[in-house]
Order: C-alpha cells, then sequence, then structure tokens
C-alpha cells in the first residue's frame, strides 16, 4: 500500500510528530511505501489566494499545489495527523485542504445541485488527532470533526474514511501513556 502522511506540527519533539515517525517506520517495514509531507517542513503556504482562483480559471495549477496533488496522485491511503487546535485542526492543514483538494482536482459540481462529485475515491483516508482535553471531554468536538472529516473532506472527495483515532489529554499523561497511545495507532493500521 501506498501510504501518503500530512503532518501538521511545528515541533519534532512533539506527541504528533513522534506517533508518525513509529507508524511511518512500522508500515514501511511491512513493506508499505510511505511518503511524509511535513507541512511546517516544507514552508506549505496555506492561504488560498485571488491569485490561485485565477490560476485554476485559467485551467492552470500552482506550481506549489501541482507538486502536493501528485503526492496524492501516487497515493493510495492518505493519513492527515494534527494535534487539535481550538476544536479543529492547524490551520496550515486547513489550508492544505483549501488549496490542494481544488475542484476538478478533488472534487466536481454536478448538473443538479450542490453536492460534489468525489475524484478521489481511489484513496483511503485516516486522520490521526492529538487532544489536550480527554477524550471523554473531547467528545462533543470529537462527534463534529467526525461529521466535519466524513461529510465534507472525506465525503465530498469521494475518500473512504478508513480510521480517525483521537488521543487524549497530551500534555498531562506519562510517557508510557504516550508509548500506548503510539502502539495503539500502530495496531490499528496492523489489521
Ligand atoms: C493553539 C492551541 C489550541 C488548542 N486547542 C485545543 C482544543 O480546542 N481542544 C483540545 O483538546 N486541545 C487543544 N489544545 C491542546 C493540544 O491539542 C495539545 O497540546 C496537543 O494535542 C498535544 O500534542 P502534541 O505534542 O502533538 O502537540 C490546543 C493547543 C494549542 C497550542
Amino acid at each position: 500500500m501506498k501510504y501518503l502522511i500530512i503532518l501538521a506540527h511545528p515541533n519534532s519533539a512533539s506527541f504528533s510528530s513522534s506517533l508518525i515517525k513509529a507508524l511511518s517506520e512500522h508500515l514501511a517495514n511491512k513493506g508499505n511505501e510511505v511518503k511524509i509531507r511535513n507541512l511546517y517542513e516544507i514552508g506549505f503556504n496555506p492561504v488560498l489566494s485571488a491569485d490561485d482562483f485565477s490560476s485554476f480559471a485559467d485551467n492552470q495549477t500552482p506550481k506549489d499545489i501541482a507538486i502536493e496533488q501528485e503526492y496524492v496522485k501516487w497515493a493510495e491511503h492518505i493519513i492527515f495527523a494534527f494535534p487539535v487546535w481550538w476544536g479543529g485542526m492547524p490551520a496550515i492543514m486547513k489550508g492544505y485542504i483549501d488549496r490542494v483538494f481544488a475542484e476538478r482536482f478533488a472534487y466536481e459540481y454536478v448538473d443538479t445541485g450542490s453536492n460534489g462529485d468525489g475524484l478521489l475515491s481511489y484513496l483511503k483516508g485516516s486522520m490521526i488527532c492529538a487532544t489536550g482535553l480527554s477524550s471523554e471531554d473531547f467528545e462533543d468536538s470529537q462527534n463534529a470533526m467526525k461529521v466535519i472529516a466524513e461529510k465534507t473532506i472525506f465525503g465530498f472527495t469521494g475518500i473512504k474514511p478508513y480510521k480517525q483515532l483521537f488521543y487524549g489529554s497530551i500534555p498531562v499523561v506519562s510517557d508510557e501513556t504516550r508509548k500506548s497511545y503510539i502502539e495503539n495507532a500502530i495496531r490499528e493500521f496492523s489489521e
């Protein structure tokens, strides 16, 4: 399986970064191909601009978006990994989706209404999220995020949802618990 991991964390020592390091090594050891796009490391510009819209209108794709779209075309399974910030994804991750999952690449409008036809139905999709709140306290936001992912990001583009994993209380749990979360993520992707 070809895994594309989109990671949004500015700190390589963070829980999210450590989890992705361990998970990607595990997937590669199992014979999968793994590519990681660390959005901070590559300095991804997350702002969908007027210039982007004019390029799209002229059937042109801005170069930085085209590069990321090639990675998506290569993949069979896309994993979004990020810490939850203010109940959702970090702005850089949201901006990646705004710009890379563009009309005619990720979806098309159908004649009859506002509902799209997903163009990324060849992909499986997963989300791995770290939260400050405990899983119980985070439950309502978690459900909201699942709906957003399933109905819009995955639903609209046709991506088949695979796993949505949430790991809670990260700033206060012990190293042992963090390790057990990482082991859990590896198990979830071992099926
Ligand atoms: C800007 C910011 C906003 C945050 N908002 C939330 C939030 O809405 N809900 C929550 O549970 N945790 C929130 N947190 C806590 C982070 O989710 C937590 O620190 C992170 O998951 C820890 O994992 P990491 O080591 O990968 O960063 C926020 C943290 C920051 C820096």
